[in-house]
């Protein structure tokens, strides 16, 4: 019994030793177990979604997060509205996201909400259109008083020495829009003896500038020229110049290079469009984000180039 009872003993302790040694074992493992690290979750928001612009701007900004080993989530509008823009924004900053790049609709209403995220520590750069007197940490785009300038002198170039211009803005309260009439206008004052006789808004609407268009040249139907200031706008004002048979009489200049852009430069309804780089503001503004993430240095101004497309270089050019 004494035997019997001495062998049990000996084996529970056994049994304990090996117990223990087993779980020590795999309590050690456990330590030496390095969790991956969490891939940072990064937000664009852009304008519009029947904009392509947008969607180049998206493709640039996804093949530099697929470079940097991060999430890139897109969002825009579907009519591109004030308050969709600042709604998408105040969900990405509630939503916690690493880092946010944004299209600022009108400066001062998104100030708050800008400011709002960087206090929260989330680094936001303005992208196509900037907030200067907010406290983003960079803008990422084309310098538009010079794009406006250089619509200018493309339209002096191809125009009499006089005659009547006719402008249709994306919208009257978007910094980018208003730089551009500002260096477009500026330009033509000090240069040449043309006169800028109408501006209307189109809202970033194809048919909406095909109506202001119409109304423009029912009412001075002495404008010669029409200089669009949004990829939209300059489809809208071709097409309605071709549905008055007006073809042979304005000509316009415009921006971006939609499929319809093109082909009226082609035909030579749009004597040029001001071509950005939506592909290179996508993948900068990214980097950027990225690189604040990383502590590493960052500027507060990347100036994305632009050219200069008409009939003589539009199929010469390089599309992304
Ligand atoms: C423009 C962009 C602009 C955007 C608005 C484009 O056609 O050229 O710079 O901000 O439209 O969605």
């Amino acid at each position: 019994m004494k035997k019997n009872k001495l062998w049990t003993i000996l084996f529970i302790s056994i049994l304990t030793v090996l117990c223990i040694s087993i779980g020590i074992k795999g309590f050690r493992k456990d330590t030496s177990y390095k969790p991956k690290p969490v891939p940072k979750r990064i937000v664009l928001i852009g304008h519009i979604d029947n904009n392509p612009y947008w969607q180049v701007v998206n493709k640039g900004a996804e093949e530099a997060a697929a470079e940097r080993g991060c999430i890139l989530e897109y969002m825009s509008a579907k009519d591109g509205s004030l308050k969709d823009g600042i709604r998408q924004l105040d969900m990405a900053i509630a939503s916690k996201a690493d880092g946010i790049i944004t299209y600022v609709q009108e400066e001062e209403q998104y100030t708050s909400y800008i400011n709002k995220g960087i206090e929260k520590e989330i680094p936001i750069v303005t992208i196509d259109t900037d907030a200067e007197s907010s406290n983003r940490i960079a803008f990422v785009g084309s310098d538009n008083m010079a794009a406006g300038e250089a619509a200018a002198k493309a339209l002096i170039k191809s125009a009499k020495s006089s005659g009547s211009i006719g402008i249709i803005v994306g919208s009257n309260s978007v910094t980018n829009q208003k730089e551009r009439v500002k260096g477009f206008e500026d330009f033509i004052k000090e240069n040449s003896r043309l006169k800028v006789e109408a501006v209307e808004a189109s809202d970033f609407s194809v048919l909406q500038a095909e109506l202001v268009t119409k109304k423009i040249l029912k009412d001075k139907p002495y404008v010669d020229y029409l200089y669009c200031t949004s990829a939209l706008d300059g489809v809208g004002a071709a097409k309605a110049v071709n549905e008055l048979g007006l073809s042979n009489k304005i000509k316009i200049v415009c921006f971006d290079d939609m499929t319809e852009t093109l082909d009226y430069v082609r035909e030579g309804i749009i004597l040029a469009t001001i071509l950005q780089d939506p592909y290179k503001m996508g993948y900068k503004s990214l980097e950027v984000v990225m690189d604040k993430i990383e502590g590493k240095q960052i500027q507060t101004q990347y100036d994305i180039a632009f050219k200069v497309i008409d009939k003589g270089n539009v199929d010469k050019y390089n599309v992304k």
